[in-house]
């Protein structure tokens, strides 16, 4: 990254100039670096929502949001997506390059060796109300994780962020199918660390002690695909909410509780449930798809097309393209297969609402296009995972992300507590007033 070249800030008011330097990424838009402004011209700089803020270095995932671009360490998200499985892409992302056999080999018996959760763990889950959310949950659950482990990591040791991250990647099933089980009154189901990473979720989610249980290999290559999909997508709100609350040093398993909660709102991984409700209401409607654009583009409607719009992708967002063909050959599957496909008229109004955006104006002008979560739910519901279920699986699958970012934060040489600047707005000094007179 060269600092040579400048751009001149001109306070117009007092004539004082200052050359802020421009940092060139490695890919990407370049980066003013305004870390000098407060100092040399005594200004904040305003961002809610940080459009045009980059809050931090990073190497692990590149996203092109006007040409649909998503790489993870330079590789396209599309060829991972087709030769790359859901841990191999783990260890990409931790470690920024792929494994050969040997590391490959090691890493998938490091994560096996933490499948399992500490017995006392399992009455956390007693806690909690049968019909309390899986989010709600999983964000208990995993913030009591550092009361388990806080003492053995010293987060400045490499290899002490390493076993967290290796702890955080194998665990999360364990504790996700475990949600289900609690909510379902099932018994809590070990992993069998003979199976593939997400065969061994479907096992824990949906294995019974009665009886054997095989998953179909359609929906393990399937949610293999989604997890990779979703394993990271750089500095998104959950993501920056992990480095926030990591920025003061906090407890690698805290932080990511904090990003779990993060993920849970609708406009971020709540979304996946959102569209199925709404995709639904529209089959169980009596009103036409068009009813449901109309009141998305009305101002005065809270409605939003669920699963379209996002803040970097202003084309079509790559995972989306993969996974609507995924949605479209697993229905196909269980066509096949004579298996009840009730999810079709689903994914057929998911295509119709699809075809319609496209087309309408108001869509095509602001650059709203279906972005991951439009068609990943329907996926799921097929493979029987319940809508609850859903941001738990994003929440599993981006974990690897979240724990690979907090990593580089530590690292970072530049890295700082993170703590914004505001623009007050409030009440000017004013002298207190006792109760009595007031
Ligand atoms: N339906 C109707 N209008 C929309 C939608 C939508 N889904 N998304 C954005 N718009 C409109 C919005 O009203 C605004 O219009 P105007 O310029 O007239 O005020 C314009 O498009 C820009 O939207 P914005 O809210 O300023 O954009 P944002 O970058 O702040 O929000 C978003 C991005 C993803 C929160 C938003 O598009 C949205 O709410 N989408 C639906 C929820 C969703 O699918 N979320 C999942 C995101 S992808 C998974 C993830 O990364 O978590």
């Amino acid at each position: 990254m060269s600092k040579t070249e400048t751009v001149t800030l001109i306070d117009n008011s007092t004539g004082k100039q200052i050359e802020l330097p421009i940092l060139r990424p490695s890919n990407g838009t370049p980066t003013i670096d305004v870390r000098g402004l407060y100092k040399k011209m005594g200004y904040f700089t305003y961002d809610p929502g940080f459009l045009s803020t980059a809050s931090c270095q990073s190497s692990i995932t590149f996203l092109d949001g006007e040409e649909g671009i998503l790489q993870y360490a330079g590789y396209p998200i599309e060829q991972l997506a087709e030769h790359s499985s859901f841990l191999e892409t783990c260890y990409l992302l931790l470690d920024g390059e792929l494994p050969n056999e040997q590391e490959f080999k090691q890493f998938s018996t490091i994560i096996t060796c933490h499948t399992m959760l500490h017995e006392a763990l399992k009455r956390f889950y007693s806690g909690f109300r049968r019909d309390g959310h899986p989010m709600a949950i999983m964000v208990g659950v995993v913030g009591a994780l550092s009361a388990f482990y806080h003492d053995e990591i010293n987060i400045h040791d490499p290899q002490d962020r390493m076993i967290a991250a290796h702890q955080l990647i194998a665990k999360m099933p364990t504790i996700a199918a475990w949600s289900y089980r609690y909510a379902n009154g099932l018994p809590f189901t070990y992993p069998d660390n003979n199976l593939s990473y997400a065969e061994n979720f479907l096992q824990m989610m949906f294995s019974m002690p009665t009886e054997p249980y095989k998953a179909d290999p359609f929906y393990v290559k399937a949610l293999d695909l989604i997890m990779i999909l979703h394993a990271d997508h750089e500095q998104n709100a959950s993501t920056s909410t992990v480095r926030l609350t990591g920025s003061s040093e906090a407890n690698p398993f805290a932080a990511v509780s904090a990003g779990i909660a993060s993920l849970w709102g609708p406009a971020h991984g709540g979304a996946n449930e959102s569209v199925i409700r709404m995709l639904v209401d529209i089959v169980e409607s009596d009103n036409d798809v068009q009813y449901y654009i109309d009141r998305a583009k009305d101002k005065s409607d809270r409605f939003r097309l669920m699963g379209f719009g996002h803040r970097i992708y202003k084309n079509y967002d790559p995972r989306a393209r993969i996974i609507r063909k995924t949605c479209h050959d697993l229905l196909e599957h269980l066509n096949k297969e004579g298996k009840d496909n009730e999810y079709q008229e689903l994914f057929d109004t998911a295509m119709e609402l699809e075809r319609i955006a496209l087309k309408d104006d108001y869509f095509v002008s602001r650059n709203l296009y279906p972005n991951v979560d439009f068609y990943s739910g329907i996926i799921l519901l097929a493979m029987g995972i319940p809508l609850n279920m859903f941001t738990v699986i994003f929440a599993m699958s981006r974990t690897v992300g979240w724990i690979s970012h907090w990593n580089e934060m530590i690292q970072d040489p530049e890295s700082r507590i993170g703590r914004p600047r505001q623009l007050y707005n409030g009440a000017l000094p004013r002298d207190y007033v006792p109760l009595n007179k007031r």
